[in-house]
Formats: C-alpha cells, structure tokens, sequence
C-alpha cells in the first residue's frame, strides 16, 4: 500500500532498552557443542542481551518507552502500541500493563503479533491510529525476552536470539516534513507457519509433548532463503512507491536477523555496505525490538543524520514482512 493521508505519523522520539546480562559466545561455547568461529562467520553474532531471572518484556518496554518519551520531550501520547512474540502473559495483552506503568493509565493499549516484522507492523498500526484521528501521539514499542522461548540445548537458535527492547513516538504531522512515514509494505505466508514456530503452550497444544516442544523451534535454512527474497521485494516496492531509485537509499536499516541476512539483501538491493546499518554483532536477534534498537543506535552515533532517505525492512516467523522509507528527521537519543 502507498501511505497517502493529510495525517501523516511523523517519528517525533526515539529510545531503547537492553538488559545488563549478556551471553557471549564463549559462554555458548561453555555449555554446548558450538564454537566462536562458527557463529560468527555463519551469523556475524559475538554477544547477545538477555533477561535476568524475574524481569519479563513489559520490564523491557517499560524502560525504552520512557526514554522515547523523553526523547520526544513529551510525557504524552493517546495510544501504546507493543510489538512483541514473547507478552508476559498468554493473555492478557502487555500493552496496557506497559502503558500504566509508563503513566499513561487510560490510554488505548494493545500488542501486535508479528515475531521479527512486528515493529513494521507496528508502524504500519500507528500510522493507521493517527491517519484516522484516533490519535495524535502512538508510542511504538518493540519489545522481547526471546531468550525465554530458545531451548538451552539447541545450539543453533541459542547462538542466534537475544532480548531488548525499542521504542519510537509518532505524531500526527505534514506528509511531507522530514520524519513522515512514506510508504509502508506489508505482507504474510501462512504456507511457512511451521518454520518458524513454538510448537506448543498455544490454544492448539497447550502441554508439550515429545514431539511437541514448548521451545522454538525454527528450520533456518528455509528461513534464510524467504527472508532475502521478501524483504528484496518489500524494499524494491518501498522505493518504488516513494519515487526512490535505490541508488537513492542512504541507509537501509534492516531486521538484524543474521548478518549473511543482511549482506544478501544489501547486494541484492544494490545497497553499498557503507549504508547498511548493523549492530548484531553485540545485540544478535532480538526480533520485533531489532530495528528500533539499530535506529536508536545509528541515532547517538551519528550514523543516521538529517535529511537522509531511510529504507526500513523485516522478515519473520508467521511468515511476516515489510518494508517502510521515510526521511529522517533530527532526533535527540536518550542515553
Ligand atoms: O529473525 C527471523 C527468524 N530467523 C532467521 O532469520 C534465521 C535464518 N537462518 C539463519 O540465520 C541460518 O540458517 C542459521 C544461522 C540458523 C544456520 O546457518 P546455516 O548456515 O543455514 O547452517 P545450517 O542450518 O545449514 O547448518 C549447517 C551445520 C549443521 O551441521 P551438519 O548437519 O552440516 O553437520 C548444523 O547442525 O551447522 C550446524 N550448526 C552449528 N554448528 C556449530 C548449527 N548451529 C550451529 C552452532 N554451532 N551454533
């Protein structure tokens, strides 16, 4: 879809969260049959964030949202919307818990489900709540304790996932000032469901059973291949829609789900490696908190300045993906 409104959701704030404990790959290395140069040259990962024992997801969101709010300068907004696969509870959903705790007690507050794509479509959700004057401010929080679905003994996505937490403020504003979501791509193929999936502990299966884990349980290969494919085409579509050649593109800011990930998508893009934004080196996968972490981040460094085109994307369990440009705006980062 091309995003056309009078109300535009502008990025107005910025914030994110990771907790203190960390899972380098010599810790991996301790407790499974894996080693460092493994899974840095098939993943790009050295060090992941992980919760500690009693902190859940809305701890995460609680952090990063505020920091998005002080970023913004304002205490206000008329919506919280969480992305994440990992809620505290089945349900209820974590937003509002978040939201009150965040002081914004009355607010609209729900969670959107959509594992690694969840903040694109988070901001997809936002931009539709301000388009509509339902709101004028949406504090959009990406947020995971993915640690807490990753079986300990499975090396594979052990090495890969990690937890934290970002957060954006969107205002209602002009479609045209620096800050204003353009175009917004979304898409799903529940063909792949069981790629990537917790096999039990949902209403189909709700005890686990021999065959049935409680645990993640993710075909990477087949992953792999879909997401360089969806997210290309996500992109090109993107650009397109924005009136970009991608030539245009001065940082594409992807989903960090494995840095072969992120290079395929780069080449296939024709995006130079000097514009491809990356942090999982010390982060890893922390899925729908992956892209606000990166832009808060290239933020404070200065890697994302004013002015610059930004080509967003995602791809995820579902299968979910998507893809969103805007022009970035000058944002305070909030250490
Ligand atoms: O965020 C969205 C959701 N997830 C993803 O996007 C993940 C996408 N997929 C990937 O990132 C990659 O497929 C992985 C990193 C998961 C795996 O890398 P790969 O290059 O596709 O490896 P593979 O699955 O083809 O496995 C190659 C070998 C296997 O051993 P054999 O069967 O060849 O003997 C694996 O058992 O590597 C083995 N292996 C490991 N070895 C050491 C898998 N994980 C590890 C490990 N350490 N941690």
């Amino acid at each position: 879809m091309t995003y056309r409104s009078p109300r535009a959701a502008v990025l107005t704030g910025l914030g994110s969260w990771l907790p203190p404990d960390t899972v380098t790959n010599a810790d991996l290395e301790a407790t499974l049959d894996t080693n460092d140069a493994w899974i840095r040259s098939r993943t790009g990962i050295a060090n992941r964030h992980r919760v500690s024992p009693g902190m859940s997801t809305s701890d995460l969101a609680v952090e990063a949202g505020l920091r998005a709010l002080k970023s913004a300068r304002s205490d206000q907004a008329d919506a919280v919307v969480l992305a994440t696969s990992t809620p505290d509870e089945l349900c209820p959903a974590t937003a509002p818990d978040v939201a009150s705790r965040i002081g914004l007690p009355g607010v609209a507050a729900f969670d959107v489900s959509a594992v690694c794509a969840g903040f694109v479509y988070g901001l997809a959700t936002a931009a539709g709540l301000i388009a509509t004057g339902v709101a004028e401010r949406v504090l959009l929080i990406g947020a995971e304790a993915f640690t807490t679905l990753v079986d300990p003994a499975d090396r594979t996505t052990a090495a890969i996932f990690g937890d934290g937490a970002g957060a954006v403020v969107l205002r209602a504003g002009d479609p045209d000032e620096p800050g204003a979501l353009i175009s917004l791509v979304l898409g799903s193929d529940g063909g792949g469901s069981e790629l990537l999936t917790v096999p039990a502990g949902g209403a189909r299966r709700r005890e686990p059973t021999e065959h049935h884990s409680r645990y993640l349980t993710m075909q990477g290969r087949e992953i792999f291949r879909f997401a360089v494919r969806h997210m290309t085409s996500a992109c090109r579509t993107a650009a397109e829609q924005t009136g970009w050649p991608l030539s245009d593109i001065d940082r594409l800011v992807a989903h960090q789900a494995n840095a072969r990930i992120s290079n395929a998508l780069g080449d296939a893009l024709g995006v130079p490696p000097e514009s491809r934004a990356s942090n999982i080196e010390h982060v890893g996968n922390t899925a729908s908190a992956s892209i606000p972490l990166l832009l808060d981040e290239d933020n404070a460094s200065g890697a994302l300045t004013e002015g610059q085109r930004v080509l967003i994307t995602a791809f995820g369990g579902g299968l979910a993906w998507g893809a969103a440009t805007l022009v970035w705006p000058s944002l305070t980062s909030v250490a």
